[in-house]
């Protein structure tokens, strides 16, 4: 079978790795793809959000599964386009990728569904939501309603802070994004990924991870898509696990389905794991980045068997799929300066020595020039490691980091530091 997968950063390399060991592959594209994914996929130089040159090209090439990575063309309806056409496709439709693209809308459904979120509060214009700002306590949580790219989300301490947040959203400052504010209670508690796999009516759980969103060591800094993540998070018990299912994931997808917008694809769920129980923080309508990176090593089975019976309705009759035991993690190594302006061009070697050190050096923003490889973006690599244990997996992650020569980047080096120190603490520390 031919598979075409959307996208360029580090989450479609580890697709793109696990995709490729499927024995039902003929052919493998990326579009755009990037130089480590091009060790698995021929490149298609095709912009992901250019909806009709992609259906054009499946059509053409006779693709028989599309996996879309990133959330942007999910919410632009590429997987709509797709179905139209008869094609295939891994990712949910334009109105359940909802879900991720509007915070309101995941509010909504969680009230009408029952499920265990923070409380909240949807405005449309400044006045009002300052007015409504009394009605919560301190600190509390504003978030610009559309897609912010991470970046729409302010935890206010104080009064003014918060007031100051709403002005900024309202008054533009994050796009249309913030045409509509959601204001919502501060939960607390440790966060931790949870992945399902929902064919519309039937989902299954995929397994767990949690990311350092922080740029800095201690988790400190300005937030960033992810400086590094492992996978599982046992904070998240099987336990646990099971309450997600029957209290979050399933309700969700019953009620996507009632609503006529059937979810299909990976729903991705933040959690906050309170004292009351594991909560939803949001949705993403797509893999982690760089959680996929630390999934995809601990999934032994067939990747294309897997997501056909996820785009074909299929999965109440295929065997749970399992995660290996094993620990993965994964050491994001960026260019200078990110998560503002990032250092392009810096010169990477040692990728060869780190892999050949047993590591899997995921490319998230590289390009090649005359053969060498350079950076090409704010994440750079993902650097995984795998081992019976978290800490075994960190220190094979930074074994292969220390062979790789990256002089303009940097990475935290403390990736995975609170579930090493439970290890270490013992099961009953
Ligand atoms: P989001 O983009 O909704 O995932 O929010 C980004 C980050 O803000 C989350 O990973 C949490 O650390 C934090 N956050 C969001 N909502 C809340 C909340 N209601 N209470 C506490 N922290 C939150
Ligand atoms: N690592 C966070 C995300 O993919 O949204």
């Amino acid at each position: 079978m031919k598979v075409l997968l959307i996208g360029s950063g580090g989450r479609e390399h580890a697709l793109a790795w696990k995709l490729a060991q499927s024995p039902r592959l003929t052919k493998l594209y990326a579009a755009p793809g990037n130089p480590g994914i091009a060790r698995h996929a021929e490149p298609v130089d095709l912009d992901p959000l250019h909806i009709e040159a992609i259906v054009a090209f499946a059509r053409d090439e006779n693709i028989g599964l599309v996996v879309v990575g990133p959330e942007q063309p999910l919410v632009a309806g590429l997987a709509d386009r797709l179905r139209e056409d008869g094609i295939l496709v891994f990712g949910p439709s334009k109105a359940a990728a909802q879900l991720e693209g509007s915070k309101g809308f995941t509010k909504d459904l969680c009230r009408r569904a029952g499920i265990p979120t923070a409380a909240y509060a949807r405005y449309t214009d400044l006045a009002a939501a300052q007015a409504g700002l009394t009605r919560f306590g301190l600190p509390v949580v504003i978030k610009a309603d559309g897609l912010a790219a991470g970046k729409g989300v302010v935890i206010a301490e104080t009064a003014g802070e918060a007031q100051a947040a709403l002005a900024d959203m309202f008054g533009g400052g994050f796009g249309g994004a913030g045409a509509e504010v959601v204001i919502e209670e501060y939960m607390t508690g440790e966060e931790a990924s949870f992945f399902a796999l929902a064919d519309g009516t039937t989902a299954i759980p995929f397994g767990s991870a949690q990311d350092h969103k922080r740029v800095g060591e201690g988790d400190t800094g300005p937030n960033t898509g992810g400086m590094g993540a492992y996978s599982p998070a046992p904070v998240l018990t099987p336990t646990l696990e099971a309450q997600t299912m029957r209290e979050i994931i399933l309700p969700t997808v019953r009620a996507m389905a009632e609503a006529g917008m059937p979810y299909s694809g990976v729903l991705y769920a933040g959690l906050m794991l309170t004292a009351e129980g594991p909560k939803l923080i949001e949705y993403n309508a797509r893999f982690g980045d760089p959680e996929t990176q630390v999934l995809m090593p601990r999934f032994d089975g067939d990747l294309i068997d897997l997501m056909l019976a996820v785009a074909e309705g299929r999965l109440a009759e295929i065997p749970l799929p399992e995660l290996a035991p094993r620990a993965a993690l994964t050491v994001v190594m960026a260019a200078r300066g990110y998560p503002g302006t990032p250092e392009k061009g810096g010169g990477i070697e040692g990728v060869d020595a780190a892999e050949a050190a047993g590591a899997i050096v995921f490319h998230a923003g590289t390009t090649l020039e005359d053969g060498r490889l350079i950076a090409n973006g704010g994440r750079v690599l993902a650097v995984t490691g795998t081992g019976a244990s978290v800490a075994e997996a960190q220190a094979a992650a930074y074994d292969a980091v220390d062979r790789i020569a990256f002089p303009t980047g940097f990475c935290r080096r403390d990736i995975g530091w609170r579930e090493v120190a439970r290890e270490a603490q013992g099961p009953n520390g």
